[in-house]
């Protein structure tokens, strides 16, 4: 019984380890990528500094619950470690074999207190873990979404999110934008996940726990931020060698903040004539079998909407910043900056990949 409860214990501290590992590396990786974590946030007319990864600092509901269940599994396993732990050495020492000590030590059989004890204790231990690991489980998975509830779509890609808002008309990709949620005016948002290829996992760790995002299914998550702010996150399941930079941010606006990205993203795309010949050559590639800007022939749904791309903070699922100079740099050669991703080189010429970036730029 006691061996069953420690080793519930090594799991959880193990999947916690993990993730101490994980969010420790995380904020010096995105460091290094897009340069320090007090960096302003440069979508979304925002200047609030960056909030890291940080399983032990939730911001959201399901993340606090899941949080204060792992504090409470962990005292309980700390406390038997010590106690278990604290008996064996004691025995040891206390009844070590001396130089006096010729004869066997006197032999015990059974003890029904002793029995007892190391019956009941362990079985209630794992009743009151298995009650609360039950209700916060069900608190968690409450999948039925609010009146007033926001909802959207993310489905997974190898190796970008897609994320789609139906009743608001939107889509975008990689950076999540959600209003935040006050005692007073409670605003969850409910995501519906699904991928199109393998299995890959929606981890933001500040905002709620990792939800599988499986081929032909719909699997259902919530998060519910009470702070504005960035949230960094990140697949979860190994999906291929890209696996690791398939990024996700999440902006949690405050309301009138939230309503402004809605209104811009709503908008039709930018159209300037000074970059007709740009636009020209885009429609005229194989790009707009791939990629969608509204209001022109492209509506390819493999890879990212760029109808308002320029809004976005990052490239390729969060490997660069969005800058013209990465933007050339990522049509020049997709498989550098990404190496195994499903963008094809396009063998423009210099003078073809000026016209389309100067293009792409004005589509804020
Ligand atoms: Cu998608 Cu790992």
């Amino acid at each position: 019984m006691l061996f069953t409860v420690g080793s519930l214990g090594a799991v959880k501290m193990f999947d916690n380890c993990e993730r101490i590992l994980y969010c420790r590396l995380t904020p010096w990786l995105q460091t290094r990528r897009t340069g320090p974590a007090t960096s302003s946030i440069n979508a979304g007319n925002m200047d609030r500094p960056v909030h890291l990864s940080n399983i032990f600092d939730p911001v959201s509901t399901p993340a606090q619950a899941i949080l204060e269940l792992s504090w409470l599994v962990l005292w309980i396993c700390a406390g038997i470690f010590v106690i278990v732990s604290g008996l064996l050495v004691y025995t040891i020492i206390r009844f070590r074999r001396r130089r006096a000590d010729d004869d066997e030590p006197p032999q015990v059989y059974g003890s029904n207190q002793i029995e007892l004890a190391w019956t009941v204790i362990p079985l209630l231990t794992v009743f009151v873990l298995f009650l609360v690991t039950t209700r916060t489980i069900t608190a968690v998975q409450h999948t039925v979404p609010s009146a007033e509830a926001l909802l959207v779509t993310v489905v997974g890609h190898q190796w970008w999110w897609e994320i789609r808002y139906p009743a608001l008309g939107i889509v975008t990709a990689n950076e999540l934008h959600v209003p935040v949620s006050d005692q007073t005016q409670p605003l969850p948002t409910f995501l519906k996940l699904q991928s199109v290829d393998v299995v890959h996992s929606f981890w933001v760790p500040r905002l709620a726990g990792k939800t599988d995002v499986i081929p032909n299914r719909d699997n259902q998550m919530w998060i519910e931020p009470h702070e504005p702010g960035l949230y960094l996150g990140q697949c979860a399941e190994y999906c291929g060698t890209q696996h690791a930079n398939m990024l996700l941010r999440v902006t949690v606006h405050p309301r009138d903040d939230f309503d402004r990205w809605v209104a811009a993203q709503q908008q039709p795309p930018v159209h300037d004539p000074s970059v007709q010949a740009g636009r020209d050559l885009f429609q005229a590639t194989a790009c707009v079998n791939c990629h969608t800007v509204q209001e022109t022939v492209a509506n390819g749904t493999f890879g990212p909407d760029l109808s308002h791309l320029m809004s976005r903070a990052t490239l390729a699922a969060g490997v660069v910043d969005n800058t013209p100079h990465n933007l050339r740099a990522w049509m020049r050669n997709p498989q550098q900056l990404k190496p195994g991703n499903l963008m094809p080189d396009m063998k423009l010429t210099p003078q073809e990949l000026e016209h389309i970036v100067a293009y792409l730029v004005t589509l804020q």
